[in-house]
């Protein structure tokens, strides 16, 4: 089975490289390198021993094409050049931050660049697709926890242009029902693969937390801001579902052996079930790095909400799926991973 993974010399996609090549499928990873290296690739390629080629005209295990997925015509040449079996979609701007300052260029990277490939696929006759949304479709004021029927009320454009991009799949699904489509709502991705050769690496000083809290614990930066103590929690910071990368990427596995049977349209939520608060962060990483983490407390940030956890029953049942890592050893392999980088 051959899977072309948009995205995939990213941080998530680095780990579902790895995870498939392990399981002998064949990849073409397509990425603009917008937001990622391709010396994450030749990382993947030193964990799995498995070559990384450059030449989309050899029918290889592992080849990487520099591609815009808003570039229909390179998009044409890979499933022109290849019989892609299925797509796993991750390429797209996720600043939450940037996408407020300039909505445009986001709604064209994301949006449109999604049509695009799904008018390609359609093209080719590719229709079996695993669509990487997230948890910022439910936006705030949503019953905790958050199941794949609470409201979708994104609050900002990074999670509207995810929620637009559902809707064009649903949208796919209704007109032609013959496709094979799981959206997967990724709650908070931490930690790094266990060799420490992969991880998250912001090209800049970081927006999410647990790259920040690195940072600091390294000595790169010299103070954590938390952004409020005033919420409505029992320590007055805000409350995520962190979820282990590798268990993101097991699930996405698990995702395509469950769409690839039969055509149907599946959304699921991909977290651990459990919230912890920015204080349980900073402690679990002092724990496993035996560093102090230094911080202020500064005024909360536009547009965050108080707590956002999953219930992950129905991944449970649907995918078969669970995932395994606690906070500490999600916190553990972030600092190793940052050691060792
Ligand atoms: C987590 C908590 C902050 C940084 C983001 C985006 C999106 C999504 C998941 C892909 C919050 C607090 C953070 C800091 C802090 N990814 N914080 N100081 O905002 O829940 O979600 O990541 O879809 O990118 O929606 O994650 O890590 O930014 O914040 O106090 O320097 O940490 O207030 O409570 P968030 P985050």
């Amino acid at each position: 089975m051959k899977i072309l993974i948009t995205g995939g010399s990213g941080y998530i996609g680095s780990h579902i490289c790895v995870e498939l090549l392990t399981l002998g499928f064949k990849i073409i990873v397509a990425d603009n390198l917008i937001n990622s290296h391709v010396k994450a690739l030749h990382n993947v390629s030193e964990i799995t021993n498995i070559n990384l080629n450059f030449d989309l005209n050899i029918d290889d295990y592992f080849t990487f094409i520099k591609t815009d997925i808003c570039d229909k015509n390179s998009l044409e040449k890979i499933f022109a050049s290849h019989h892609i079996d299925a797509v796993i979609h991750l390429a797209g701007l996720k600043s939450v931050k940037e996408s407020v300052t300039n909505p445009e260029k986001y709604h064209l990277n994301n949006v449109d660049g999604s049509i695009n490939l799904f008018n390609v696929m359609a093209q080719f006759n590719c229709k079996t697709i695993i669509f990487s949304s997230s948890a910022t479709v439910y936006g705030s004021s949503v019953e905790m926890p958050i199941s794949e029927n609470s409201p979708l009320c994104p609050t900002n454009p990074y999670g509207e242009n995810k929620k637009t991009i559902e809707d064009v799949l649903k949208n796919l699904y209704n007109l032609d029902n013959s496709w094979h489509i799981a959206i997967l709502r990724f709650f908070n991705p931490i930690g790094a693969h266990k060799s420490g050769l992969i991880g998250e690496c912001p090209v800049d000083i970081p927006n999410n937390l647990m790259p920040y809290i690195m940072k600091v614990a390294s000595g790169e930066l010299n103070v954590l801001n938390i952004f409020g103590d005033d919420y409505n929690t029992h320590d007055g910071t805000g409350i995520r579902d962190y979820i282990h990368v590798d268990d993101l990427a097991s699930g996405h596995i698990k995702a395509l052996n469950v769409i690839r049977e039969k055509s149907q349209l599946i959304i699921v939520n991909l977290g651990t079930g459990t919230g912890y608060s920015v204080f349980d962060v900073v402690r679990a990483v002092e724990k496993v790095s035996n560093q102090k983490i230094i911080y202020q407390v500064s005024k909360r940030r536009e547009g965050d909400v108080d707590i956002s956890y999953s219930d992950p029953s129905y991944a449970k049942e649907v995918l078969k799926w669970e995932a395994k890592y606690n906070l500490e050893a999600m916190c553990y392999d972030s600092w190793n991973y940052k050691l060792k980088n």
